[in-house]
């Protein structure tokens, strides 16, 4: 079976095509990618010979070379991930985000129709969406997958669009689909962009840990990998035609996770206990900002067995120790354009 994974040099991505190509020797993984600032191929140098997998580099906008390469490959199950990914540069370029996670998705939607049209058994559009489609909850309640949409960024507005067009595609053309709707990830490989590995890469460096407006919003985190297990779960078990919240049921406000994060640092870098939390710096509030995602995901729980196999405190250290091991990796994509874009963000 060919299976296409779009956006697998990213950071979920990555994840994801790591454990198909290992587990599943008899599909083949094609991971189409544009190498943007946020892929990178580094992050799968262990499977890159391995023989049921293939790279692709290409742009999920560009219609001619998408349509090409549906008629030349005929995938019958594809694993939608690419996208732009990060709230703040939706507020600094949301078109940027229109033309990827709509227009990307529509024109991958396109290919996937036109070419199973005349059957589609057997064959899967498996769409990965965020659960800031939501909006905002205040002090209490959760997320469930009836709660209506709600976007508040121009990240969230384009992934609830692509959505949208995901499930009118269903319905329309009786085109066999999935939806999950995850919350926030943490985990090796991610693009310090993002609250966890950002602070991790400036506690590294003695920089200053901007956080935004009090510090009371609260996000809910899962562990990148038991999110790669949901979605190998989802796309051989899911009901068609349904949509999935995932969540880590591990709620935390910004502050208290950067000051468990200072914690944690201070031990393994051998730095003066509370060191690290002297770096914590109130800068303004981002525009819009959410104030908490909370997920129920008891459906997934319930309907296919799944639950995070680590707790926060497991998958943080986790996490610290590969930044630590893989400075690097760290160093590579914290050259050139990221400084440019640091500063412009943050200076
Ligand atoms: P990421 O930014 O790390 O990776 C995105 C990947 O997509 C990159 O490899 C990039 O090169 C590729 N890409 C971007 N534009 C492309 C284009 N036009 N054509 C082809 N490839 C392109 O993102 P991520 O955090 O791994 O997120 C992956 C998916 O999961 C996204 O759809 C995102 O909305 C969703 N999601 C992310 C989170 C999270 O916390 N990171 C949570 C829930 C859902
Ligand atoms: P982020 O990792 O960008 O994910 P998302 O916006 O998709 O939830 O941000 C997580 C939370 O951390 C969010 O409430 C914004 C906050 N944040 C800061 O306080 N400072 C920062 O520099 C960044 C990047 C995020």
């Amino acid at each position: 079976m060919n299976i296409l994974v779009t956006g697998g040099a990213g950071f979920i991505g990555s994840h994801v095509v790591r454990l198909f190509v290992g587990q599943y020797p008899n599909y083949h993984i094609f991971n189409l990618d544009a190498l943007t600032y946020a892929g990178n191929l580094e992050n799968l140098k262990d499977i890159e010979s391995q023989p049921n997998y293939s790279f692709i580099k290409g742009d999920i906008t560009d219609e001619v070379f998408i349509n090409q390469l549906f008629a030349k490959h005929t995938f019958e199950k594809v694993i939608h991930l690419a996208a732009e990914s990060h709230v703040d540069r939706s507020i600094t370029d949301p078109l940027a985000f229109v033309k990827t996670n709509v227009i990307g998705t529509m024109i991958l939607l396109n290919a996937f129709k036109n070419t199973w049209k005349d059957n589609f058994s057997n064959k899967l559009f498996y769409h990965i969406s965020t659960d800031e489609v939501y909006g905002t909850l205040g002090q209490t309640g959760l997320f469930t997958e009836t709660t209506s949409y709600d976007p508040n960024s121009p990240y969230s507005a384009s992934k609830a669009s692509s959505d949208h067009f995901v499930r009118a595609y269903g319905e329309t053309y009786g085109m066999p689909y999935v939806i999950t709707n995850c919350s926030n990830n943490y985990g090796q490989n991610q693009f310090p962009e993002k609250l966890i590995p950002l602070f991790i890469n400036n506690i590294i460096n003695n920089k200053p840990l901007p956080v935004y407006g009090d510090g009371n919003y609260t996000r809910d985190w899962l562990y990148v990998k038991d999110h790669a297990v949901a979605i190998d779960l989802v796309f051989h078990q899911g009901k068609l035609g349904e949509t999935y919240n995932i969540g880590g049921f591990n709620e935390w406000k910004n502050i208290d996770l950067v000051k468990l994060l200072c914690k944690q640092m201070d031990e393994k870098l051998g730095r003066k206990k509370g060191a690290s939390e002297k770096l914590i710096t109130y800068v303004k509030d981002r525009p819009g900002h959410d104030l908490r995602y909370a997920i129920d995901a008891s459906k997934i729980n319930r309907e296919l067995g799944w639950k995070p196999s680590v707790t926060f405190e497991e998958g943080l250290n986790k996490t610290i120790d590969w930044y630590l091991d893989n400075e690097e990796w760290l160093r590579h994509v914290t050259s050139g354009e990221y400084q440019k874009y640091y500063q412009k963000q943050y200076d």
